[in-house]
């Protein structure tokens, strides 16, 4: 009874009335912002999680460039339907080198977030080809023109480098290897995965994508880079975090 009395008082002056808002709007402030402060980092660090190679960084500028991300999102909700559709739901860490992130609601197409492996090779280069080969109600766009297209990797050092100074942890060697790694990747003749592997963790997919063994050509990189969404981290081991061990 007491609390409604006194709120008689913000109700009949209006200076009060303002600096009671004011109070109420830095005191929940406060209580969203300042926990943050506290937690070293709101992305959980998880295993696996690697810089794309190059090949894969091309794969992702044409990805960006042809506008893939109008019809797909990539970003696994935590709902049960999107899970047992394409997976575990997507977590932070896994796309805190992509710049600018893959998110979004807009989904004319699946979700791509998890698309590496679910298909092979082949299939990836006939649908990207000609979607209604192989799924005949589809209505994405074909894409044909980029089994065309020969990759000059003059510049993707350059883009390394740019990725690096927004915080992709590239080493030296890798932005001085950059272009040899591409061919490396695409199993261009005469170059050797081993060298690339061993920068990048390991588990680098080499080989040639597109089925064209004499060019490295958009679709290598292209499919390169869709081959690897979804599956650095390996869900068999990987467990969350409980919140009070996040620091
Ligand atoms: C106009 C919308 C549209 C655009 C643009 C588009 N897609 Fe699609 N995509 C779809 C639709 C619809 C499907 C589902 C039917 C099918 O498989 O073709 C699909 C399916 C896919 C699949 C298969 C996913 C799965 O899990 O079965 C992949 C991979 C894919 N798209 C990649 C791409 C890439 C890469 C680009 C850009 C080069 C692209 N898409 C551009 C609409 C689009």
């Amino acid at each position: 009874m007491n609390l409604i009395k006194n709120h008689g008082i913000f109700e009949k002056n209006s200076w009060i009335l303002g600096l009671g808002i004011v109070g109420a709007v830095i005191w929940g402030g406060l209580v969203q912002i300042a926990p943050l402060f506290f937690i070293e980092s709101t992305i959980e660090k998880v295993d696996g999680v690697r810089p794309y190679t190059p090949l894969e960084l091309i794969g992702r500028n044409v990805y960006v460039r042809e506008g893939c991300y109008t019809c797909h999102s990539q970003m696994v909700r935590s709902l049960r339907d999107e899970v047992e559709r394409y997976g575990h739901y997507s977590l932070a860490a896994e796309s805190m080198y992509d710049r600018p992130f893959q998110w979004g609601s807009k989904r004319t197409g699946p979700d791509l977030a998890r698309v590496g492996g679910k298909y092979s090779d082949g299939w990836q280069v006939q649908h990207l080809t000609n979607p209604r080969s192989v799924v005949p109600e589809s209505v994405m766009p074909p894409y044909e023109f980029l089994k065309g297209k020969v990759i000059d990797a003059k510049y993707i050092a350059d883009d390394l480098k740019a990725n690096k100074l927004l915080g992709v942890p590239y080493t030296d060697k890798d932005i001085a290897n950059a272009q040899a790694d591409v061919a490396a990747q695409a199993a261009a003749p005469d170059t050797d995965g081993a060298d690339l592997n061993s920068r990048y963790g390991g588990k680098v997919n080499v080989r040639d994508f597109d089925g064209n063994a004499k060019e490295v050509t958009e679709m290598d990189a292209l499919v390169a880079y869709l081959q690897v969404l979804g599956t650095m981290v390996d869900f068999k081991t990987y467990e969350p975090k409980k919140a009070e061990n996040l620091r």
